[in-house]
Formats: structure tokens, C-alpha cells, sequence
């Protein structure tokens, strides 16, 4: 960790943020709409910790891909600047892909090995030495690929800390990918993990989530790493989330029958862990109000259908982000003022906690 500058917000504006649980506040709207917090965000939340960036057995041979504001390149041998060591052309656009053994610039034809060796640069009388592409430290966790594009965040499992023995009963790396739905949300990405820390809004919002689960059920966890999270339960005779509490796959070995785990990997990674299957959001940000979410259904290989899962949180999440769009509304209005936690919103406290201390320089991880 090299660098790690306070976010461009007053400390007073933090401050309701940060008084602990049963005084604080939300944060400010300037955290939800200001182009320059965003900015802010996307470099040292987004490329300074560690952005997942896909599954590793979708991944082409090359993919680029774009960390926060730091344009990846991903190939069999990891990570790298996707910036050409001549003169900064992109190796590949954001989301595009080469099946090729070696990467070729598009602006001028220099040539790099999958791991980033400048094998030639044409018209040069010789290879310029000292120009390989520069690494990015990179690695898989449970089938997801992650990437720390600034190259100075803390070892990936000091930044996961205990969500990792949580999420290892699941091995989601063994499951394969069922169903996928792209939403595009007009909300801050910060709104949509709120949201989905809490389930105070769930009896308004939610009746087919209410049908399965107690929306009162459940406890926060509160244990190392840059994550927040919480268990709820099954309601009794109810085996998984489903619109009729069915199960319509097949239950993982070994994982808590009962209950469903919702955890959110700072910054961009929800995982909903459910008896029968794994949800992963994985989020986008494209804009201080805008939102890209891809949400994958993961189940065991075998399952012929996970359409059971996938329609009943297919309609919870569009609930949700419908009320999520209706908060970043109102968060835009000049009436808006920091409002306060129940107590049941306790996750949401320790995130808000965890980014309010981000603004102000200490990082997420610590
Ligand atoms: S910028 Fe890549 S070859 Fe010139
Ligand atoms: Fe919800």
C-alpha cells in the first residue's frame, strides 16, 4: 500500500457516518452523485483493492477489461496494464477479447507475449529493452478472477479475511453457471449494496421473499476483511429461496441447510449462498447514478434447470431496483439529509463505516 489519499469530501460531511451504531447516519449525498467522489471511488476502491472481473473458466485467451478507471488486460499467465509500452494504445477495448498466442497493439503492431514480454517492435532497428507490459497482481478465488489494477493493495487474503471460510463450505468453483441476467440500475453502486444488507424494506417490497424467509430473521457478521455480511433463515418446510420454497436442483454437500448467506466482497462482489445453489451480483458502476449488474445463478453440474432460483430472484431484484432507482432520486434532491440506522440495519452501518473510513484514508482492508 503505497498510496491512499482522503476522498474529495469534507471530514464534516463524514461525520454522522462515522458516530457509532444507534447515532450514525447514512452518508452524504455528495457520496451518491458527485462526478469527483466517483472518480475518486473508481480509482482507489475499485482498481486499489482487488475488482473481480469474471469467472476464470469464461475467460478467452485474452480479455480486456476495465478495473475502476485502469484498462486490464487478462491472459493465461495473469495480469497486465492494458497500456501499449510504445505509445499507450489499448491492447484490447474494454470487453474485448483475442483467442491469439501473442498480443498485438492495433496502433502500431508491437508484439508482447501472453506473459507481457515485448517479443517485436517493428521498424526498430532493435527491440527496445525494458518495455514489457507491467504485471497487475491477479488471482483466482473460488472459480472468480481478481485483479488489483494499481498493484498496491494488501495480499488478497488479508482483503477477504473470514468471509473466505464462509464462502468455502459452497465451493462455488465446482459449480457451473445455470442462468445470467445483465440489469443496467439508474442508482449509485453503493445504494444497491445497501440495499441489500438490510431486509427492513423486505415485508414492503418483497412478498415472495417474505414467503420463504423471516424477514426478521438472521444475524450480521462483524470479522476481519473488507466484506460485510449476514445469515437469514429458511422458514420451517421451506428448503431454499423459490417462489413455492422448493428446491428444484440439488443441495450442496456440506453446507448449512437452513439458512442462506449474503455476503458483499468490497467493492463489487455479492454472494448469496443458499443450500442449493450460489447468486453472484457482480457489480459495475458506469456513472455516480448508474449501475451495470451482472447476476449469475451457479449450481451443481447435473442440475438440468435452475430456472426455480433464477425467477424468484430475477423478480426480487427488479423490487429492489426499482427501489433503489427511487433512492438515488431522492438522494439527488437538495431536501435530502443524512437520515438515521434501525436497528436492524446494522450491516449497513459496518459498510457505511467501512467506506466512510475509506474517504478519509484508511483502507478498506485495515
Ligand atoms: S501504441 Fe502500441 S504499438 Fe504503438
Ligand atoms: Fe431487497
Amino acid at each position: 500500500m503505497t498510496s491512499w489519499p482522503a476522498a474529495p469530501l469534507p471530514a464534516e460531511e463524514l461525520a454522522g457516518a462515522l458516530r457509532p451504531f444507534g447515532e450514525s447516519t447514512m452518508l452524504p449525498a455528495r457520496a451518491y452523485i458527485s462526478p469527483e467522489v466517483y472518480g475518486w471511488e473508481q480509482r482507489h476502491l475499485f482498481a486499489g483493492t482487488w475488482s473481480c472481473v469474471g469467472r476464470v473458466d469464461e475467460l478467452p485467451t485474452q480479455y480486456g477489461v476495465v478495473a475502476g478507471d485502469v484498462p486490464v488486460l487478462l491472459t493465461p499467465e495473469g495480469a497486465f496494464a492494458n497500456t501499449c509500452r510504445h505509445r499507450a494504445h489499448e491492447l484490447l477495448p474494454d470487453g474485448g477479447s483475442s483467442d491469439r498466442n501473442v498480443v498485438v497493439c492495433p496502433y502500431h503492431a508491437w508484439v508482447y507475449t501472453l506473459d507481457g514480454q515485448l517479443r517485436a517492435a517493428p521498424r526498430f532497428p532493435e527491440k527496445p529493452a525494458g518495455h514489457d507490459l507491467v504485471r497487475l497482481p491477479s488471482t483466482t478465488w473460488h472459480g472468480w478472477v481478481f485483479v488489483n489494477a494499481t498493484g498496491d493493495a494488501a495480499d488478497f487474503t488479508v482483503h477477504v479475511g473470514a468471509m473466505a471460510g464462509l464462502v468455502a463450505p459452497y465451493a462455488p468453483e465446482h459449480l457451473k453457471l445455470a442462468a445470467r441476467h445483465d440489469y443496467e440500475v439508474r442508482a449509485n453502486w453503493k445504494v444497491i449494496v445497501e440495499n441489500y444488507h438490510e431486509c427492513y424494506h423486505c415485508p414492503h417490497i418483497h412478498p415472495e421473499l417474505c414467503a420463504v424467509s423471516p424477514p426478521t430473521s438472521g444475524d450480521n457478521f462483524d470479522l476481519p476483511g473488507a466484506w460485510v455480511g449476514g445469515a437469514m433463515d429458511l422458514r420451517e418446510g421451506v428448503e431454499t429461496m423459490s417462489l413455492d420454497g422448493r428446491s428444484a436442483g440439488a443441495f450442496l454437500p456440506g453446507v448449512d441447510r437452513r439458512r442462506v448467506l449474503y455476503l458483499s466482497l468490497l467493492p463489487d462482489l455479492l454472494l448469496s449462498l443458499h443450500p442449493d445453489y450460489v447468486m453472484a451480483h457482480r457489480l459495475r458502476p458506469a456513472a455516480p447514478g448508474r449501475t451495470r449488474v451482472e447476476c449469475s445463478w451457479y449450481v451443481q453440474d447435473g442440475v438440468p434447470d435452475a430456472s426455480y432460483a433464477e425467477e424468484f430472484w430475477d423478480r426480487t431484484n427488479r423490487q429492489d431496483w426499482t427501489a433503489c432507482e427511487s433512492v438515488q432520486r431522492g438522494l439527488g434532491s437538495p431536501h435530502f439529509r443524512p437520515g438515521p440506522f434501525a436497528p436492524n440495519e446494522d450491516a449497513v452501518h459496518q459498510w457505511v463505516t467501512m467506506i466512510a473510513d475509506a474517504y478519509r484514508g484508511t483502507p478498506p482492508w485495515c
